[in-house]
């Protein structure tokens, strides 16, 4: 499994903790930026992880911004991209299981650096249902395509 990981200045230190949780779990990762606490716009920089989910390059993301909104914004504005922004265990599941989403957001600001941890684990680990689920995801892709559903 690879990881694209992401955030903006606002997330800066909480992608470096995840980055060592993923370390120590032994997952692969691309780091995508940024490198600083340094003030950058976050649409690049979720741009870039996204990109790389889409293109099948990675096989989910992590981004991270202060609040986990804008990058979870930009992300979903990458064709074949679904992130949701996660503040608890169930909706880092639930994602999984009912959306397949393939990139996780969460806000600095938001969570703790424990919780971020757990909810990776919960969100790699989790699969997706498929069945009704998964009509209501390639209607998502419809919407995506401009098709009136
Ligand atoms: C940056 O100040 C902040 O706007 C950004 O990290 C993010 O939370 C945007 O949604």
């Amino acid at each position: 499994m690879k990881i694209a990981i992401a955030a903006d200045h606002g997330a800066f230190e909480l992608k470096e903790s995840i980055k060592k949780h993923l370390e120590e779990k032994g997952i692969e990762y691309t780091d995508f930026g940024c490198c600083s606490k340094e003030s950058v716009d976050y649409p690049r920089f979720a741009y870039r992880a996204a990109a790389s989910v889409a293109k099948n390059e990675c096989d989910f993301g992590i981004i991270c911004c202060t609040t986990g909104l804008g990058v979870s914004m930009a992300a979903n504005k990458v064709h074949g991209v679904r992130a949701a922004v996660c503040t608890n265990e169930m909706l880092a599941e639930m994602t999984r299981r009912h959306n397949n989403a393939n990139v996780i957001c969460m806000g600095q600001n938001v969570v703790t650096t424990e919780l971020a941890n757990k909810l990776v684990d919960i969100f790699l680990s989790t699969e997706f249902e498929g069945g009704r689920h998964q009509r209501r995801v390639d209607l998502l892709t419809d919407i995506e395509n401009g098709i009136e559903i």
